[in-house]
């Protein structure tokens, strides 16, 4: 990798201002000045410093966001607002995606990684990840619902769901309930209650197997994995 590609995806500026910092002799690589932005580090072996202070290589990068409603779960867009657009410039070209999708009017957990395996690993419905999710739902909610989710639902295109889990927290005119499920199907948790007569008025993803949204994120913050919550995740 180049110098001033390394310097710039660990977050020391854009790729002008570290060509500057490079040719002004403030970068060493094992302890000798380099001034060729182009010279070619080994992010694996070679210890970079800027200024004197170690540039450690951070290879994987993994953000948790509140998701706020009215944003889409992609990585550009021509004219929506998507996640990557929350998120600070020194996070992009890092091949950071979002893990799964919510929906535009859906908030809640969304992690954004360029680590493709724990991607893969999330998502993949062999792996069985539980996905817990808060909801409003326009009328009461019954048992006979929670038994419909226990034993998997018949969406409008013909595919039975896995069993889920939905337990009533409110009950009312408007019920709040907890759905866990370990699947991903475009809109399944609106299409499950549409296949029992109901509606999903407001949906918040609480958690994603280990990891669970951090109550201190306000719509549209994100901050990085903890190194608990990425062992955690990972293991
Ligand atoms: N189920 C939905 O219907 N929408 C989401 O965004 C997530 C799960």
């Amino acid at each position: 990798m180049r110098l001033d590609r390394y310097l710039a995806n660990m977050g020391c500026g854009s790729r002008s201002e570290v060509k500057l910092l490079i040719k002004n002799g403030k970068a060493t690589i094992n302890a000798v000045m380099i001034k060729d932005p182009a010279f070619q580090v080994s992010p694996d072996h070679d210890q970079v410093c800027l200024n004197g202070q170690p540039i450690v290589f951070q290879r994987f990068f993994y953000l948790m966001m509140n998701k706020p409603a009215g944003v889409i779960t992609a990585t550009e867009d021509l004219k929506a607002t998507t996640v990557l657009d929350l998120i600070e410039t020194r996070y992009h070209n890092k091949d950071i995606v979002p893990v799964g999708r919510l929906d535009k009017d859906t908030e809640g957990l969304l992690l954004l990684t360029n680590d493709g395996e724990l991607n893969h690993n999330l998502l993949s419905p062999k792996k069985h990840v539980d996905k817990c999710y808060f909801a409003k739902i326009d009328g009461w909610v019954t048992s006979g619902d929670q038994e419909a989710f226990a034993k998997g639902i018949v969406l409008d295109d013909g595919y039975c769901t896995l069993p889920g889990k939905l337990e009533v927290t409110f009950e009312g005119p408007i019920s709040e309930v907890m759905i866990t499920i370990r699947e991903g199907k475009f809109h399944q948790i609106k299409r499950m209650f549409q296949a029992l007569g109901k509606k999903v008025l407001y949906l918040k993803r609480i958690s994603m197997g280990s990891l669970v949204l951090d109550p201190d994120l306000a719509p549209g913050e994100y901050r990085e994995l903890t190194k608990d919550e990425i062992e955690a995740l990972t293991r």
